[in-house]
């Protein structure tokens, strides 16, 4: 499906103003964020892990397409959360029903980082679709 979701309200996020940097676990994806060129993808907030992420290549479920109504987008944020806005009741509320949560997590497309920190990001196993684990 194209086009902008019309179903998604902003959150009171600052964008980045100068570039940061988010890695990615596992698999230590390295991912420059530019922020001239935000939005990377359609899905979730403009400049949310979710959307950077998608837009390049790392795959985060996101049943609801980024509008805070499901759990699946959820990741555990390891460094640079202080760089995120608190989670709004509305996140919050989804998270509650997040396996595995952590005081650290959060849904990655309500996540916007200002960018004053470089982030390292979790993806839970159950959130990757597309990689087989060996067990
Ligand atoms: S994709 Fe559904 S809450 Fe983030």
């Amino acid at each position: 499906m194209g086009g902008t979701n019309p179903y998604i309200q902003a959150v009171d996020a600052k964008l980045p103003t100068k570039p940061y940097t988010i890695t990615f676990l596992p698999g230590d994806v390295k991912v420059e964020v530019d922020p001239s060129k935000l939005p990377y993808s359609r899905e979730g907030q403009k400049g949310s892990i979710l959307e950077i992420a998608l837009g390049h290549g790392v795959e985060i479920d996101h049943a609801c397409g980024g509008v805070c109504a499901c759990s699946t987008c959820h990741v555990v944020v390891r460094q640079g959360l202080e760089s995120i806005p608190e989670a709004t009741d509305d996140e919050n509320d989804q998270l509650d029903n997040a396996p595995g949560l952590t005081p650290q997590s959060r849904l990655s497309c309500q996540s916007v980082p200002d960018g004053s920190k470089d982030l390292v990001v979790e993806i839970p196993s159950w959130n990757r679709n597309l990689v087989k684990e060996d067990h």
